[in-house]
């Protein structure tokens, strides 16, 4: 039987304005995204790794809409698509305790209409989720460990049920057991409630830990795509040897 694609890429080129002026006194459109086809199958951890400035968080972000200037094709089976970022930080507002902040999502929706109570129901089932004690909703991001604030940033993500999840490098921020917790709840996440997730990561070891494929991305281009498995014990292209061989893996 073949596996649904939840989302299908199709030649993707991506853009940007470039910040300095050419000689003509214009504004140059600098291209990052190099004609990207990719698939994300229904149920699955797909890895994407590649050296810092490759293009992963452009991809992600032209899936989820940020990005206006592309071209190509993206096909997205469930449009509800959440992100999860790097700094957990940087992503949820300080001046706001971790309550509202679960509770937002569901209160700009527009789909349907939750009662505060529904709203309340809904945040104890995902900090339950998320391995969160309750008392926390009382506290301000700043009040919890990095971590914790990582797991807050994934149930803002899950509040209204999405069917695929993009972690942009959720774990680079965190020290080494916190990343395992982190990743253990990714995985949970996938195998429990049968959520896509899309894990960008510098680290080919956890992407062979946890995805059941995996793509390698340079200059904007996919370089290689398969199972990490057979990627990493007979990798085609160099650029691929060069990272197994850059992490020790080979
Ligand atoms: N908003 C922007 N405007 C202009 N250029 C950008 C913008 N965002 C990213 N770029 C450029 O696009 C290229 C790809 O950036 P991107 O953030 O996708 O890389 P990345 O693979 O996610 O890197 P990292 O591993 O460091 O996160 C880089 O050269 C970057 O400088
Ligand atoms: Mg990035």
């Amino acid at each position: 039987m073949e596996q649904e694609k939840v989302i299908q890429i199709r030649d993707l080129k991506v853009y940007y304005k470039q910040y300095r002026k050419n000689i003509f006194g214009k504004k140059r459109r600098h291209q990052v995204l190099k004609g990207v086809s990719i698939d994300v199958f229904e149920g699955e951890i797909l890895g994407l790794a590649g050296e810092s400035g490759c293009g992963k968080s452009t991809l992600a972000k032209a899936i989820v809409g940020m990005n206006k200037d592309i071209e190509g094709e993206i096909n997205l089976k469930y449009s509800d698509t959440q992100m999860v970022f790097q700094d957990p930080y940087s992503s949820l507002n300080p001046s706001k305790k971790i309550g509202w902040l679960l509770e937002e999502p569901l209160r700009v929706d527009k789909e349907r209409k939750w009662t505060p109570k529904e709203r309340k129901e809904k945040v104890l089932e995902i900090m339950k989720a998320i391995g969160l004690p309750k008392e926390m909703l009382e506290r301000y991001p700043s009040q919890l460990s990095g971590g914790q604030r990582q797991r807050v940033s994934i149930g803002v993500a899950l509040m209204r049920s999405p069917k695929v999840i993009i972690a942009d490098e959720p774990v680079s921020a965190l020290d080494v057991t916190i990343q395992a917790q982190i990743l253990q709840l990714l995985q949970q996440l996938n195998r429990d409630l049968g959520i896509t997730i899309l894990f960008i990561s510098h680290d080919l070891r956890v992407i062979y830990q946890i995805c059941n494929h995996v793509a390698i991305m340079k200059h904007g281009e996919i370089k290689e795509y398969g199972i990490p498995y057979e990627v990493y014990r007979n990798p085609q292209n160099d650029y691929t040897k060069e990272l197994l061989t850059a992490a020790g893996i080979k």
